[in-house]
């Protein structure tokens, strides 16, 4: 469905890749996670110079817990970096937003630093009217489809669309224009199963430290066609 001209659209990219993109240049995995978050902040500009309303990200996922305790720990430090960049997001009148398991539930195993970082993000970038930006973190579309179910039969009306839509992690989160997905795999992740359905999908073979303003563009184009 081709949005109209004054829908803000809604951006979603599955950052893959960074391992791959590391490993052809004899580099640590970590350091393709490193250049990823980096480039993560260069594409926030772009995406506002863009005009899109809504940017959301796919960071780290609920399975994304299995790989090795190095990884993890490094890939934590790099959303504290990236839920840190609260004066480049203001100067860009940029507001932070988080999609995940709650941290409270029995199965989050987001640290407590991290919690922090994300809370106070969050705070110090609400009044902000420009794009949002949502980081989703430890999130996984299934386990965000049970909460809602679980949430939508407890109304009077029951599961319907509307009761699952209302008891999403974020609610207010519009339905995705564009996926992309980075890196080459043609498939779709655990990745907004809800909200994006109907959304156009832009497969590149691009790794995720690479994808750039050009292929934005590509991306962007799929919703004039
Ligand atoms: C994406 O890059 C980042 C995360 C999933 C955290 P990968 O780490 O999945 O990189 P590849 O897919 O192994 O190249
Ligand atoms: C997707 O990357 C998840 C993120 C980008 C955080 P993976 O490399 O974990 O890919 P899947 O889970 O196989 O789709
Ligand atoms: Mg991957």
């Amino acid at each position: 469905m081709p949005p109209d001209a004054h829908h803000p659209l809604h951006v979603a990219c599955i950052m893959d890749g960074n391992g791959r993109w590391a490993g052809r240049r004899g580099l640590p995995r970590t350091d393709g996670h490193t250049e990823g978050e980096e480039n993560l902040a260069r594409l926030v500009r772009v995406a506002v110079q863009r005009d899109i309303g809504w940017l959301t990200v796919f960071g780290f996922s609920t399975e994304n817990w299995r790989r090795p305790r190095p990884e993890v720990r490094h890939i934590l430090g790099l959303h504290e970096k990236l839920f840190g960049r609260v004066a480049e997001l203001n100067e860009l009148n940029v507001r932070i937003q988080w999609i995940g398991r709650p941290f409270d539930s029995r199965e989050a195993r987001t640290p407590k630093y991290v919690q922090r970082a994300i809370r106070k993000a969050i705070v110090d970038t609400a009044e902000n009217t420009g794009m949002t930006l949502t980081v989703a973190f430890d999130y996984g579309g299934r386990a965000e489809l049970v909460k809602a179910v679980e949430g939508a039969r407890s109304t009077d009306a029951g599961v319907t669309p509307e009761t699952i839509s209302q008891h999403m992690y974020l609610p207010d989160l519009p339905p995705v224009d564009v996926v992309i997905r980075t890196s080459g795999e043609r498939r779709v992740s655990n990745f907004l199963l809800w909200q994006a359905a109907g959304a156009a999908i832009h497969f590149t073979d691009t790794a995720w430290p690479d994808f750039g303003e050009t292929e934005l563009d590509e991306a962007l184009a799929l919703l004039d066609a």
